[in-house]
């Protein structure tokens, strides 16, 4: 197994702890995945170490709330690059260590996408990039799909709604969710574990998971919340 983000130390946590639980071999790679010479040297060094690939698990993204009134431009191009740009390039890069891989046991490239974004195309308030991004990457996983069926590998989306972490119930300085109401990481480990389970001959395309509480109803309160200490703000001027 080959972990990958930027932060060597939680890397290296992780790895401590999926080491001891299963007693595999875990390999940790401090990489920025915007950059496409860091990208290139790690799936040289897959390809040196392990020769193939079975599951790429495209996990990363990042989100930064803002109208476009107010959004710069920089921060819009990093969230696309992040949660898209990247990926779209990691894939092309190990797709072909995958489909060449001559081992039948689960082969997939899993997308972890967001259910708001795959089910309501028509978007969400102060998110466009975020959205916009989430699109981008369901529109390439269908497609993908179609390149990489002939040589068995499974591609999912996987659409999740708030997850009980710091990026599901922290919404910044305006609302917090209650952690047990939302989807739990567990959840997701069983929806990857049912892909990979799934016969060479099936694959679940798109799997969305929804959250108990509605996160419409959260931003809704975001929203007031912004309204009217707005007005407040522009009573006090
Ligand atoms: N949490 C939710 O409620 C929710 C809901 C729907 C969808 N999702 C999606 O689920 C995925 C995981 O999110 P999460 O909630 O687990 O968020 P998270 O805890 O913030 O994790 C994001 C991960 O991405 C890595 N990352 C970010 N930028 C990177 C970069 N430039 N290069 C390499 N790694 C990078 C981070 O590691 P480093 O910082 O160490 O690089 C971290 O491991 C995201 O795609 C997110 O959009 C989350």
């Amino acid at each position: 197994m080959i972990l990958l983000a930027r932060d060597q130390e939680k890397l290296s946590r992780v790895a401590k702890q999926i080491q001891s639980t299963y007693s595999c071999k875990v390999l940790c790679s401090s990489i920025d995945i915007q950059s496409k010479d860091h990208v290139q040297s790690v799936v040289n060094q897959i390809l040196q170490t392990f020769g193939y690939l079975n599951v790429l698990v495209c996990n990363a993204g990042i989100n930064r709330r803002k109208s476009i009134l107010f959004s710069d431009g920089e921060i819009l191009h990093q969230v696309m690059n992040t949660n898209f740009g990247a990926h779209m390039e990691i894939v092309r890069l190990v797709s072909p260590l995958i489909a060449s891989n001559p081992d039948y046991s689960p082969k997939a490239i899993i997308i972890n996408g967001s259910r708001i974004s795959s089910h309501k195309l028509n978007g969400a308030p102060e998110n466009q990039a975020y959205h916009a991004s989430k699109f981008a990457l369901l529109g390439f996983s269908n497609c993908i799909y179609h390149d990489l069926k002939p040589y068995k590998v499974k591609v999912s989306y996987l659409g999740t709604g708030l997850v009980n972490n710091d990026l599901g119930t922290k919404k910044g300085p305006y609302e917090t969710t209650s952690g047990e109401e939302l989807i739990q990481c567990n959840d997701i480990c069983h929806c990857i574990e049912y892909i990979l389970n799934c016969s060479y001959d099936s694959c679940p395309i798109q799997i969305h998971l929804a959250p108990r509480v509605n996160p419409i109803i959260t931003l809704r309160k975001l929203h007031t919340r912004i309204l009217s200490e707005r007005i407040t703000n522009s009573k006090s001027c």
